[in-house]
């Protein structure tokens, strides 16, 4: 994919918020910290695009950036932060999954887990939601740069495993410091817009 443009758009607190148009929209979604901002500027080079940040529970709101004037990408507040009240989890799950199961142009969500880690609960539950909703879904593993190769490789079954994955759904390695995968990523997502 040719990146000319990468704009922010708007950060919205729920579906109803979410920007008025039909243009074609693929989600990053995944635990607090896991690296789904990072991933989206890695995609459309940009180093700062969406804001990282050390501290999990950085991304809020729903975040939407519009690619070449053609479609979106959507940056989700993350999951599974024990740090946050109560009542601030069960409003960024209400708004994650009001998004997810009601944004009509939504093609596909990328599930970011880290490599590093059999997936959580809190994994294995969003994963399952998405193939209740029908939601096309590649699962990225990301932070590859962690591990060495042959155990990177390994981590992936063990993922495969523990989701467990749906046969036809990709499952790849990522890595926000190496841009591995980058192509992958987008191979991907072009294939969901089009
Ligand atoms: P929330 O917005 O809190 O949900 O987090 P997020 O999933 O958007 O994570 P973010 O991209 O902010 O990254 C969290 C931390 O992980 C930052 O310190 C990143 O620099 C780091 N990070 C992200 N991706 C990678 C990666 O592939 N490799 C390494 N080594 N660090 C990464
Ligand atoms: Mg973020």
């Amino acid at each position: 994919m040719k990146i000319t443009s990468a704009e922010f758009v708007t950060s919205a607190a729920g579906l109803d918020k979410c920007p008025a148009t039909s243009r074609p929209e693929v989600a990053l979604a995944g635990r607090s910290n896991v690296g789904k901002s990072s991933l989206l500027n890695i995609l459309v080079n940009r180093k700062r695009l969406a804001r990282t940040s050390n501290t999990p529970g950085r991304t809020q709101l729903i975040n939407f950036f519009a690619i070449n004037d053609s479609f979106h990408l959507v940056d989700l507040p993350g999951y599974g932060f024990a740090k946050v009240p109560a009542h601030v989890k069960a409003r960024w799950g209400k708004m994650v999954e009001g998004y997810l199961a009601g944004r009509e142009q939504l093609c596909g969500v990328i599930l970011l887990v880290d490599v590093r880690h059999k997936p959580t609960a809190d994994d294995r539950q969003m994963y399952d939601w998405l193939k209740h909703y029908q939601i096309p879904t590649a699962v990225v593993a990301t932070k590859a740069d962690k591990l060495g190769r042959g155990r990177a490789m390994q981590n992936l079954q063990v993922v495969r495993k523990a989701l467990p994955l749906a046969g036809a759904d990709p499952l790849l390695l990522f890595s926000a410091v190496t841009r591995q995968g980058r192509d992958e990523v987008w191979s991907i997502i072009e294939e969901w817009i089009k």
